[in-house]
C-alpha cells in the first residue's frame, strides 16, 4: 500500500543497454586506439615483467574509458527525462483542469553538473599522465571541480546535519550541525577518492579492479533502494536496525519503501555506475596480466571522481567511505613517504624477480640518516608487521625499509607471489572489505545509532 508507482524505470533499461553498448565499444577500442596512442608518445613499459625488445604499452587508455563512459552518459539524458517530458505532453493535450507539470530542473543540474566534475576529472588525470604534475599541485584540483556539486547539494538545501552516535549523546546533542565544515568533507571527500585509487597502483589490473568492485557494490547499495515487489530488508528491520545511517531521517521499513525521493537519488547512482562497470569491464579484458593496455591516471581520476559524484549526489557518502577501506589503509599506510618522514621513490612497486617470476617487497633507501620521529613511525609499523625495517650493520641506524604500501604488506604477510596472485589477493581483500562495509551500514548501525 505504500508503493508510489516510480515511473523513471523504465530509463533504467535504457542504462542497461547503453551500458551494453559502452561494453562493447571499449572492448573493441582499446586494443584498435592502442597504436595510436603509442604513436602519440602515451606509452610506458611495465616495470614487472622482461621483454624480449622493451616492449612499449599504450599507456592513459583510461581516456578511451572516459570518453565512451561520458558519451554514453550524455546519450542517456534524454532516456533519463522521459517520464517528465513524457508528463508535460501528457499534461499540454489534457489541456484545462490538469496543473502544469514542473519539469525537474533540479534533477537536470544533478546531472550536468556531475558530468561537468567527471570532465574536470578527465581533463587532469590526462594531464597528469601527459606532464606528471606534481603532488601539491594536482591535490586541490579535484576539490575545485567538486564546488558545481557542493553548489546543487547547497541549492537543495542539503543536509548538513550528523546523527551522533549513541556513546557521545551525553556530550553532544543528538543531531550537529557541520554546516560549511560538511561541504569542506565532502570536497575532501573528491581528493580522497580520486587519489586514493591512483596510489594503489603499478601491478597489471590493479587500478580497474579496485574501480570495479568498488561500482559493484554501490550497485547492490542501490538495488536495496528500488521498489522491489518484495521487501527483502525486512530481516534488516527484524534484527532491529531503524537507521537511516545517512544524516538526516529515520528509516523504517514504511517511510524507505515508499520514498519516491530516495529511490530516485539511487537511480541516479546506478545510471552512473552502470556504464562505468561496463567500460571498465571492458578495459580489465586488456589491462589483465599480462597488460596489453594501462589505464594511466586519466582512469584512476575517472574511476575516483564518479565514485565522489554518486556518494555526494545521492546523500550515502559515509557508506561509499565504508567501500574504501583498503584505500584507507594504503592511503594512512603511505602517510609517514607521502609527507616525507620517508623517502619516497617515484615508483613503490613491488620488486620483481625474473628468474623466479615472483614479486617481493620493494624498499626505499635512507640517503641521509633517519630523523627520530621517522625512527619511531618506522619502528611502531615493524612491530605491526607493516613494514621491514634494515639496520645498517655499523651504526644500528635504519637505512632501508619497504615502501609503505599496501602491496607490499601483503607480499610481507603472505610471501613472495606472482603478479596475477598479488592482484587477485587486492581484489579479495576489497571483496571483504565490502562484505565488512555491507555489515557494519546494515548489521551494526543499530548499536550506534537509535530507530
Ligand atoms: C603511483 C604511485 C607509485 C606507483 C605508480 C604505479 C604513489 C605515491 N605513487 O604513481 O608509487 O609506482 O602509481 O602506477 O604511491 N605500471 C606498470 N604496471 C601496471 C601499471 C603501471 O608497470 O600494471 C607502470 C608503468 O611503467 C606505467 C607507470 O607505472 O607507465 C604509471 O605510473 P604513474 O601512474 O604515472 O604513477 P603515479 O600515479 O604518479
Ligand atoms: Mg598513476
Amino acid at each position: 500500500p505504500l508503493l508510489e508507482p516510480i515511473p523513471a524505470i523504465p530509463a533504467l533499461y535504457s542504462s542497461v543497454g547503453l551500458s551494453i553498448f559502452a561494453f562493447l565499444a571499449s572492448i573493441y577500442l582499446v586494443p584498435a586506439l592502442g597504436p595510436t596512442f603509442i604513436k602519440a608518445n602515451l606509452k610506458g613499459h611495465d616495470l614487472l615483467k622482461v621483454y624480449k625488445d622493451d616492449l612499449d604499452i599504450p599507456e592513459s587508455m583510461g581516456l578511451v574509458c572516459a570518453s565512451i563512459y561520458i558519451l554514453a552518459l550524455i546519450l542517456f539524458i534524454p532516456f533519463a527525462f522521459s517520464t517528465p517530458i513524457r508528463d508535460q505532453a501528457l499534461a499540454k493535450k489534457a489541456q484545462e483542469g490538469i496543473t502544469v507539470v514542473e519539469f525537474p530542473h533540479y534533477q537536470l543540474a544533478v546531472y550536468l553538473s556531475s558530468l561537468l566534475s567527471l570532465l574536470i576529472a578527465t581533463m587532469l588525470g590526462f594531464l597528469d599522465d601527459v606532464f606528471d604534475i606534481r603532488w601539491r599541485h594536482k591535490l586541490p584540483i579535484p576539490i575545485i571541480a567538486s564546488i558545481p556539486l557542493l553548489m546543487v547539494y547547497y541549492a537543495e538545501h542539503g543536509n548538513t546535519n550528523v546523527v551522533v552516535p549513541l556513546p557521545f549523546r551525553v556530550l553532544l546533542a543528538e543531531l550537529i550541525n557541520l554546516g560549511p565544515l560538511y561541504y569542506v568533507y565532502m570536497a575532501m571527500l573528491s581528493t580522497f577518492s580520486t587519489n586514493s585509487i591512483n596510489i594503489l597502483a603499478g601491478i597489471n589490473g590493479s587500478e580497474v579492479s579496485q574501480a570495479l568492485v568498488i561500482a559493484g557494490s554501490i550497485i547492490v547499495n542501490d538495488l536495496l533502494y528500488l521498489p522491489w515487489p518484495i521487501d527483502f530488508r525486512l530481516p534488516l528491520h527484524l534484527l532491529g536496525n531503524k537507521t537511516e545511517l545517512e544524516f538526516g531521517g529515520v528509516w523504517n521499513a514504511g517511510m524507505a519503501y515508499g520514498s519516491r525521493q530516495l529511490v530516485e537519488r539511487h537511480l541516479f547512482s546506478l545510471y552512473f555506475m552502470l556504464p562505468l562497470v561496463a567500460v571498465c569491464l571492458g578495459f580489465l579484458y586488456h589491462n589483465w596480466y599480462p597488460a596489453r593496455a594501462f589505464p594511466g591516471d586519466t582512469l584512476c581520476y575517472l574511476t575516483g571522481m564518479a565514485f565522489a559524484v554518486v556518494g555526494i549526489q545521492a546523500h550515502f557518502s559515509k557508506t561509499l567511505l565504508l567501500f574504501f577501506i583498503p584505500q584507507i589503509f594504503n592511503f594512512v599506510l603511505s602517510c609517514p613517504q607521502l609527507f616525507g618522514l620517508v623517502p619516497c621513490p617515484r615508483h613503490r612497486v613491488p620488486r620483481f624477480d625474473s628468474n623466479t617470476n615472483l614479486l617481493h617487497p620493494s624498499k626505499a633507501e635512507f640517503k641521509t640518516s633517519p630523523s627520530k620521529l621517522s625512527i619511531l613511525v618506522l619502528r611502531l609499523l615493524s612491530t605491526l608487521g607493516l613494514t621491514q625495517v634494515t639496520e645498517h650493520p655499523n651504526t644500528g641506524l635504519i637505512s632501508e625499509a619497504t615502501n609503505l604500501t599496501i602491496l607490499n604488506v601483503f607480499l610481507l604477510r603472505f610471501g613472495p607471489m606472482n603478479e596475477k596472485k598479488l592482484n587477485q589477493v587486492l581484489i579479495c581483500s576489497q571483496l571483504a572489505g565490502s562484505g565488512l562495509a555491507f555489515f557494519i551500514r546494515y548489521g551494526l548501525a543499530w548499536l550506534v545509532y537509535d530507530g
